[in-house]
């Protein structure tokens, strides 16, 4: 059961984070827009290198130095109390030790890493990790805090969360401390939850378990959750919009089922022309696609994407930054082939905008 809303609780603006280094100025998230809906989840998908960890961390304010968010907004939507009317903040505009961005923090948005160890102390209790983070924002008592843990433990699918509320991290398995990673993420009731390959270092089965439990949250709870993998059969579990990025750029955005049935940048088609087939094997890693990446101190002029695309067009891919084109209702693509074919307040069945190709 899917219980997406239109209602928007984040949006990104024209998002630029640089890091400045001694050769150059790195683009790492150059101009992003996206929005995250009240219960769905937006997956944002692309190769290593293009930028989803950085838009991630850019939300959070979790950028060190040499990188720096230098424009654009991260609107967070807060729902109003008792009737009063909703509240809009910008999170790229706080300061960077902020009262105001350790309230966003853990309260409205919460962070789901790929690798659990890096964001667990492994000299103190799962029980009083996750304590410390409801402490802090909920303002418990400690025994309130702790009978509030061992029934997020529960909730995640711990077994016996009782006794293994006293373990030290490094005495569970990595899909354990996964789910204690998001009981601690979810300690505090936060609208949104990104969550950054945090099944990559799993096996398939764990993965499995794993992606199930966020979608029952999801659904008990109608939080908005930005998904970031490499894994396309996982975009098809979970996704109710895609983003493709690359190069620090979306290139195309759309609900899921569009994006994969009638995918329109090169880019997003090379991309699902390199999953292998329905029983030959593996998930999907995003290996075939001809040429790789550029160096992102390098930024090519033009569409970022020119130097590997099959349908490159000389003297104008090569001059022309692609603007982002609305060719259906919330669907966008950056690609100069789709020139001149956007739709203006949406499209009507049979007044699709023509393919271009
Ligand atoms: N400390 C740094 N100094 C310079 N550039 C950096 C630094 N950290 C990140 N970058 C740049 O930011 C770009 C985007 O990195 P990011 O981690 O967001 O990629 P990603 O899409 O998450 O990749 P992956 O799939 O491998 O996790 C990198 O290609 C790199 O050029
Ligand atoms: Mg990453």
């Amino acid at each position: 059961m899917s219980i997406a809303t239109d209602e928007t609780l984040l949006e990104l603006k024209g998002l630029r984070t640089h890091f400045f280094t001694d050769e150059a100025e790195i683009k790492a998230v150059n101009g992003v827009d996206l929005t995250i809906r009240r219960g769905r989840t937006l997956c944002v998908v692309g190769e290593s290198g293009c930028g989803k960890s950085m838009t991630a961390r850019s939300i959070l304010r979790l950028i060190d130095p040499p990188g720096r968010i230098v424009g654009g907004e991260v609107l967070l939507h807060r729902e109003g109390r008792e009737g009063e009317p909703g509240t809009t903040v910008d999170v790229a505009a706080m300061g960077h030790r902020d009262r105001g961005i350790r309230q966003v923090r853990g309260r409205d948005i919460a962070m789901v890493f790929q690798e659990p160890m890096a964001s667990l102390s492994l000299v103190h209790r799962v029980g009083n990790q996750i304590g410390e983070a409801i402490r802090v924002h909920m303002r418990m008592s400690k025994k309130e805090a702790r009978g509030r843990a061992v029934d997020l433990l529960g909730q995640v699918g711990i077994p016996d969360p009782e006794r293994l509320i006293d373990a030290y991290p490094f005495q569970l398995s990595g899909g354990m401390r996964q789910r204690v990673m998001i009981a601690m993420a979810l300690s505090c009731e936060p609208r949104v939850l990104i969550a950054d390959e945090p099944t990559t270092a799993l096996d398939v089965t764990t993965q499995a378990q794993i992606i199930d439990l966020l979608t029952g949250l999801q659904e008990q709870r109608g939080m908005g959750i930005m998904f970031i993998t490499h894994d396309m059969g996982v975009v098809a579990e979970l996704a109710d919009d895609v983003a493709v990025m690359y190069l620090g750029s979306v290139v195309e955005k759309g609900p899921v089922d569009e994006i994969f049935h009638d995918p329109k940048h090169p880019y997003t088609r090379a991309l699902l022309d390199s999953i292998p087939r329905l029983g030959s094997g593996g998930r999907g890693r995003l290996t075939t696609i001809r040429g790789s990446v550029p160096d992102p101190a390098n930024q090519p002029t033009g569409c970022v994407f020119g130097d590997r695309c099959e349908e490159f067009m000389a003297g104008r891919c090569d001059r022309i930054t692609p603007p982002p084109i609305a060719i259906g209702p919330d669907r966008q693509v950056r690609c100069l082939l789709y020139e001149g074919t956007e739709t203006v307040t949406g499209s009507m069945p049979g007044q699709e905008a023509p393919d271009a190709r």
